[in-house]
């Protein structure tokens, strides 16, 4: 079934999961024997079935009882890239440790690459997405590393429907660079952000030993936020390097990684309002230690949780696996892991007002799962439970 476009779309006999405190029941906000009413590709109802008052016109989708979710959000991924690190990867199973130095062999690879395998690529990983029941990613740049190569990847990815494009020209100090590292953070600030257009976030890697130190940082986001960035912080990845206070200090919409974040940085991103994006499995895929989740949702913080989709460190489309893993390795409760790619997600790329939960106003984006059990998503762990994917009011699969 696919609604013409400006048709109503009404999705019926649901277990709605609306991720809206409020709307229904417990933390989730469960609608039994619910249903959801899409006009023009925007929620414009959503209730009982038995209260729904269906228009004439309206293309009707029953859910069979099945639970019925916001389309998923990813909030991080690297997406735009070309070429392959399985031998990195297959050299760390042998006991190598990850570096930031494999992140060259990706930036030679995608530099060498047009636009339209970078595109084909993307649209490839995009549709995997989808098929995950994920309706909105953010896509950063950073294996490009000149302003030629960084502006050609923000094209990419601003030209790709339900992304949202983020600028990390400071990823890493590209080889070229190595000598005058400072030299590049010049070039980051005074060059590639002022001509980022498209870019709705300017994000930055804050990782002393490896990538960019607190001050070059601070310098990065500073720049961004003089060019009317909202402002993200890659922090506390693999050492304690301050990039959590810093992420609060500007106050970035979100502070991601964080494992190797203290009490003392949740405090400061709590007060901030600055979402903790937590990806389990980029540690799990480098032995790095897991964050820790439950000490930040217990010190105020809101969490979300990410694939972190990148060739170096978590190679997956899979965000339902996420949601297993924040579980199981982060010691999320499934409410909060459910919440954590729905509505926390949404907070931490500033689309709460758009996606993220089922509610009026919002983009009709929602995913029908196999199941009547929404904690199935990480109870029956690494498979796809995405039974019917909707976009804007749109079955875009199944
Ligand atoms: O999020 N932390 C920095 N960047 C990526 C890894 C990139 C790579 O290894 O290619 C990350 O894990
Ligand atoms: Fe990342």
């Amino acid at each position: 079934v696919s609604a013409p476009a400006g048709a109503a779309l009404a999705v019926r006999n649901a277990r709605l999961v609306t991720c809206d405190t409020g709307a229904g029941e417990g933390p989730l906000g469960v609608v039994e024997a619910g249903a959801l009413l899409a006009v023009g590709g925007v929620i414009t109802w959503v209730g009982r079935d038995r209260d729904l008052r269906l228009p004439h016109d309206a293309v009707e989708l029953d859910a069979g009882l099945r639970a019925v979710l916001p389309g998923l959000v990813d909030p991080h991924t690297h997406l735009v890239f070309a070429g392959d690190r399985s031998g990195e990867f297959a050299a760390r199973m042998r006991g190598q440790a990850y570096a930031a130095g494999g992140i060259a062999t990706t930036v030679k690879a995608t530099r060498e690459a047009s636009d339209a395998e970078l595109s084909r690529l993307a649209e490839e990983r995009l549709a995997r997405f989808c098929g995950y029941g994920v309706t909105t990613v953010e896509a950063k740049t950073g294996y490009g590393l000149t302003t030629r190569d960084e502006l050609r990847l923000l094209r990419v990815a601003a030209g790709l429907e339900g992304v949202v494009p983020t600028l990390m020209a400071a990823h890493v100090v590209p080889p070229e660079h190595r000598e005058a590292p400072d030299a590049f953070v010049d070039l980051v600030c005074q060059e590639m952000i002022p001509a980022a257009e498209g870019a709705q976030f300017c994000d930055v890697w804050c990782e002393p030993e490896g990538a960019f130190s607190v001050a070059q940082s601070r310098r990065v986001l500073d720049a961004g936020r003089a060019a009317g960035f909202a402002l993200k912080v890659h922090a506390d990845q693999l050492s304690h390097g301050g990039g959590a206070r810093l992420a609060a200090e500007v106050g970035a919409v979100s502070a991601d990684h964080l494992e190797h974040a203290t009490e003392a940085d949740a405090d400061a991103l709590a007060r901030a309002g600055t979402v903790a994006v937590l990806m389990p499995g980029a540690s799990m895929m480098t032995g790095q230690p897991f964050a820790p989740a439950r000490m930040l949702i217990e010190r105020g913080v809101r969490v979300a949780l990410s694939t972190d989709c990148n060739p170096g460190t978590s190679y997956s489309e899979n965000l339902q696996l996420q949601v297993a893993l924040g579980c199981v390795a982060l010691r999320m409760t499934p409410e909060e892991a459910l919440l954590a790619v729905t509505r926390q997600a949404a907070a931490a790329v500033g689309r709460e007002d758009r996606c993220g939960s089922l509610r009026p106003g919002l983009a009709a984006d929602a995913v029908i799962l196999e199941s009547r059990r929404e904690v199935d998503l990480a109870y029956h762990y690494g498979v796809n439970l995405a039974r019917t994917v909707i976009r804007e009011g749109r079955v875009v699969v199944g």
